[in-house]
């Protein structure tokens, strides 16, 4: 469902010596027909970091974050996994467009995340489940149904059910566009919390430069598909 695997996956090459990183991105370009979407893109992500992808619209992020994914192949170029990555390791999509299942209600789309191999049981999902949704303020709001929701509320949905997936990082694109600022700091700090405490890599595509101010992280910032600066946030 969200979770992507990766059909490009490969293994270091004899001479990259990187450790305990998640994903390394090697000479990375996509090409859709004559647009060249990203150029030769060199980066390496380590668990546990939060990384902002920022750049105007057009400049590559959702294409970035869809190959991270495993969604999309790179035209040339590779994203080199770690050789110790095992099937725990997944990691979920934010998408830009949520992918929810319109004509059911919020819990419904929510319990699309329960897998009986990471939870005990029905009753532990549920807990994380109000937990979440109590933290998110939509407690009241899971019957209503994912057409008659607005943009706000499908956007915390669709980051409560990728949390309830126990990933190891989440992608997300745009994850706040439809959000005011109170509810983007509010699914921020959740986030904030999962990072600190169960150490979630969070890649996060936005232009929501004050959030990156208020929060720890890095950038990557794309300009028409180069990247041309990557580190800590502190210097935008
Ligand atoms: N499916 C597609 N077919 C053709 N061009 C695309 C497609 N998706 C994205 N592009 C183009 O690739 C470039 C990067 O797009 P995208 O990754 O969506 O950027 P961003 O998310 O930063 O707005 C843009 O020029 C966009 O028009
Ligand atoms: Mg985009």
């Amino acid at each position: 469902m969200l979770t992507g695997r990766h059909p490009q996956q490969s293994r270091p090459r004899a001479g990259v010596n990187l450790q305990n990183y998640l994903f390394h991105l090697d000479n990375l370009s996509l090409e859709y027909g004559a647009v060249k979407a990203l150029k030769s893109v060199q980066l390496t992500i380590y668990p546990g970091e939060i990384l902002f992808v920022t750049g105007a619209s057009g400049a590559g992020k959702t294409s970035l974050l869809s190959i991270l994914g495993g969604h999309l192949a790179p035209t040339s170029g590779k994203v080199i996994l770690p050789h110790e990555r095992n099937s725990k390791h997944f990691v979920a999509t934010v998408f830009q467009d949520l992918r929810l299942l319109q004509k059911k209600s919020c819990e419904d789309n929510l319990w699309l995340s329960y897998d009986s191999s990471i939870y005990n049981n029905k009753n532990e999902f549920y807990r994380d489940m109000e937990e979440l949704c109590h933290t998110l303020k939509v407690k009241d709001q899971l019957s209503r149904k994912i057409e008659d929701c607005n943009g706000g509320l499908r956007q915390k949905i669709a980051m409560i059910r990728a949390l309830l997936s126990k990933p190891t990082a989440i992608l997300a694109d745009e994850p706040t566009s439809s959000l005011d600022k109170e509810s983007s700091y509010l699914l921020f700090e959740v986030l904030n919390h999962f990072n600190h405490k169960k150490g979630l890599t969070l890649i996060w595509a936005t232009h929501n430069k004050e959030l990156i101010k208020q929060f720890p992280g890095k950038i990557a910032h794309l300009e028409g598909g180069r990247l041309v600066y990557s580190g800590h946030a502190c210097f935008i």
